[in-house]
């Protein structure tokens, strides 16, 4: 009889251990799994998407009755750190259509995770659209909202490209010439695609840096060609005779160099607008080029239209050996 009790009750010790135990590895599988989560959130991007978050929530509070945080005053005031980046002047020329809101609610989504940044949108359009005025409004960015049309000589013509973006890009150049001192700009169309390393490469550009564009032409991509971590000519599915044959997302240019050339402008000339304005720049050759992206070996911008992309051609590896392209060429598809 006494063994019988001693037996229950060491079985119900043991029961209560194993029970206190699996209660134990419980709460432990649960903070494994939360600190786990918390991990996934890459540290650098949730500061990033907390320090956009944060005045929102801020100024929702203290202003109830608008349909949309007055969210100026509050937002992206930047951190000390944050002042002592050279500001980045992004000048985006924009056009009303079916797209255009869209377009402009990615790119300013894109925009709001980089510091110290400028937002210079030219409207191809005799007066500011509304609904572009409340987009800018509520990214809480600091922005400039300007209207520059295309020139009508251009507008009326019925046959072939017309200079697209040219008038709003060169409003957008006298912008940074009035109230510009020093940083970088980058002329960011309002249809492409920006990874945001991007535009912490461009930040510290000294004169002209260049970079790939993917997505462009059917090459798939338009690119500095670098030998031997050397610039030795572009790759580019157009090069009709150009001395700078690249696209308008593939290079920065440094404000204080540009405000050392009072002349630089961009030409109304359709498929040399680049070109155009990078030869204005002059003194500057080809050789004088900051490569960026890890030598030109990443895509960091795409050239995204609203078109399916056919695959890229293949590449001539014979031409090509030991160059960047080869790189890039993986990078395709
Ligand atoms: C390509 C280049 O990427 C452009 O930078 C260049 O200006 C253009 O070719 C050209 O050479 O004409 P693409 O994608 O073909 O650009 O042109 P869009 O994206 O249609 O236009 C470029 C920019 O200008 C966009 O930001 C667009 O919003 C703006 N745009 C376009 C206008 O402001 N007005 C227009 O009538 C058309
Ligand atoms: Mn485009």
């Amino acid at each position: 009889m006494r063994l019988s009790i001693k037996m229950y009750l060491i079985i119900f010790i043991s029961a209560s251990v194993i029970l206190y135990q699996y209660h134990l590895s419980n709460a432990w599988l649960i903070s494994q799994t939360s600190t786990q989560d918390f991990r996934v959130l890459n540290a650098k991007n949730s500061e990033k998407i907390r320090n956009v978050t944060t005045p929102f929530n801020a100024s929702s509070i203290s202003n109830t009755n608008t349909s949309y945080p007055n969210t100026t005053a509050l937002c992206f005031q930047p951190k000390n750190k944050d002042i002592d980046l050279p500001p980045l002047y992004i000048i985006t020329p924009t056009y009303r259509r079916p797209e255009q809101l869209a377009e402009l609610t990615r790119l300013s989504h894109t925009l709001m995770l980089v510091k110290n940044i400028f937002w210079v949108v030219i409207e191809d359009a005799v007066r500011k659209t509304q609904l572009v005025t409340e987009l800018l409004e509520k990214t809480g960015l600091k922005y400039e909202h300007l209207i520059a049309p295309m020139p009508e000589q251009y507008k009326k013509k019925k046959k072939g490209p017309k200079p697209r973006g040219v008038s709003n890009r060169n409003r957008g150049l006298k912008w940074i010439r009035d109230n510009a001192k020093n940083g970088v700009l980058y002329f960011a169309d309002d249809d492409n695609t920006y990874d945001l390393q991007l535009f912490d490469e461009i930040r510290y550009t000294k004169r002209v840096s260049m970079f790939p564009v993917g997505l462009i032409t059917k090459l798939g991509v338009s690119s500095p060609i670098v030998k031997n971590g050397v610039f030795s000519g572009f790759y580019d599915g157009w090069m009709a005779g150009r001395k700078f044959p690249v696209d308008m997302a593939g290079f920065a240019v440094s404000v204080r160099f540009l405000l050392k050339r009072p002349k630089a402008l961009m030409p109304f000339k359709p498929g040399f607008e680049e070109d155009g304005f990078l030869k204005s720049l002059e003194p500057f050759e080809p050789q004088d080029i900051e490569l960026l992206a890890s030598n030109c070996t990443k895509i960091l911008v795409w050239h995204t239209q609203t078109k399916k992309n056919e695959p890229s051609q293949p590449l001539d590896f014979a031409k090509y050996n030991n160059t960047n392209l080869v790189m890039l060429k993986q990078i395709l598809v």
